[in-house]
């Protein structure tokens, strides 16, 4: 029944069903988590999860599992595209994922990054890019990085604009040409207070979160402590509000290895699928080359001896008599593999 009603609502909608139809809602576990039960859930203290995703599957994966916030990042630049770093992606491209994420995640609140390059220019073209992600992209809340004053003015921007916005400060990905490479940020004096400074002025612009990646815990705690906003940090240890990963890091599927490199530090494993599909894959080329597979369970499309003599015929008529002979020492293989498979069973 439940998941009937899951069904009809992704046919007929991906917006919240609160924010359409008004007024609070218990929430249930079928139904969008809104920014309201985001406040909610801060309020009372209760860690928020967050995990990205890139697709149909992983976003139902995510969904599933019943995570909060489904980040569809720019990382998929790195860890579905396979770059180097997030900058190449674009905003194409993105809405592209955010597209497939909407079409599978309907519980979570769906946040679409902003691609570097769809938002550095001008608050306008922040407010075009954001608006798409949401229009197009089918996303609750947009989410940009940096805290320079041109992105903080842009983060107000989209948010007079009408859409939700997270900020992003600490490593802060798709600056690596001024950080000089992946790098934690905040492990001296004056980094520190920057990370507190930049994620107060993006909760000042009108910021519903920021997340927090890689500074040490005591200087995500104190940003944690000075905001009224959640935190969510990504390598930035227990003192945030909630925790995000990226689908591929927690799952070990096997990526790109610029990312794993900088990931492992403060990656935990939750399962190694990415062994699970190798081995999966290998079974299936030895199986295949073996002639093991497809065997008589996987060869599920019957034709009657009549059918199959009446085919022969037409083959015959029509010249192709090797055609012919094929189907019917196949007709007369799989016979035989059925008869033995359902003796064996
Ligand atoms: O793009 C991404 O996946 C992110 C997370 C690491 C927060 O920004």
């Amino acid at each position: 029944m439940r998941g009937l009603r899951q069904l009809a609502r992704r046919l007929l909608s991906n917006v919240p069903e609160n924010t359409v139809y008004g007024g609070p809602k218990p929430q249930s576990p079928s139904q969008r988590f809104t920014l309201a039960n985001l406040k909610q859930k801060h309020a009372r203290g209760e860690p928020i999860t967050m995990v990205t995703a890139y697709d149909y599957p992983s976003a139902v994966h995510v969904d599933q599992a019943g995570i909060d916030i489904c980040l569809v990042g720019d990382s998929a630049a790195m860890v579905v595209h396979g770059h180097d770093t997030t900058l190449p992606v674009t905003l194409e491209l993105m809405l592209s994922h955010c597209q497939a994420v909407a079409r599978g995640a309907t519980r979570p609140l769906l946040v679409g990054d902003l691609p570097f390059g769809s938002y550095e220019s001008s608050s306008n073209q922040a407010v075009d890019s954001a608006v798409r992600v949401l229009k197009e992209g089918g996303m609750d809340a947009i989410k940009l990085e940096g805290g320079a004053p041109s992105r903080i003015s842009a983060a107000g921007a989209i948010v007079e604009a009408g859409i939700a916005v997270m900020g992003h400060v600490g490593l802060t990905p798709q600056a690596i040409s001024v950080l000089g490479g992946f790098r934690p940020q905040g492990r001296n004096i004056s980094s520190a207070v920057k990370v507190v400074e930049t994620a107060l002025a993006l909760q000042e612009a009108g910021c519903f979160s920021v997340v927090l990646e890689c500074v040490p815990a005591p200087v995500a705690a104190a940003a944690t402590s000075a905001l009224q906003i959640p935190t969510i940090g990504i390598g930035a240890g227990p003192f945030c509000s909630g925790q995000v990963l990226v689908y591929h890091d927690l799952l070990g599927m096997l990526q790109h290895p610029h990312h794993a490199k900088v990931t492992p530090k403060f990656c935990k494993q939750y399962a190694r699928v990415g062994d699970v599909i190798n081995k999966a894959l290998s079974e299936y080329k030895q199986e295949v080359e073996s002639k093991t597979f497809p065997g008589p369970s996987h060869t599920p499309y019957k034709i009657t001896a009549k059918e199959v003599n009446g085919f022969l015929k037409e083959l015959q008529r029509l010249g192709l008599n090797d055609a012919a002979t094929a189907a019917a020492e196949a007709a007369e293989n799989v016979e035989s593999d059925s008869k033995k498979s359902s003796g064996s069973s």
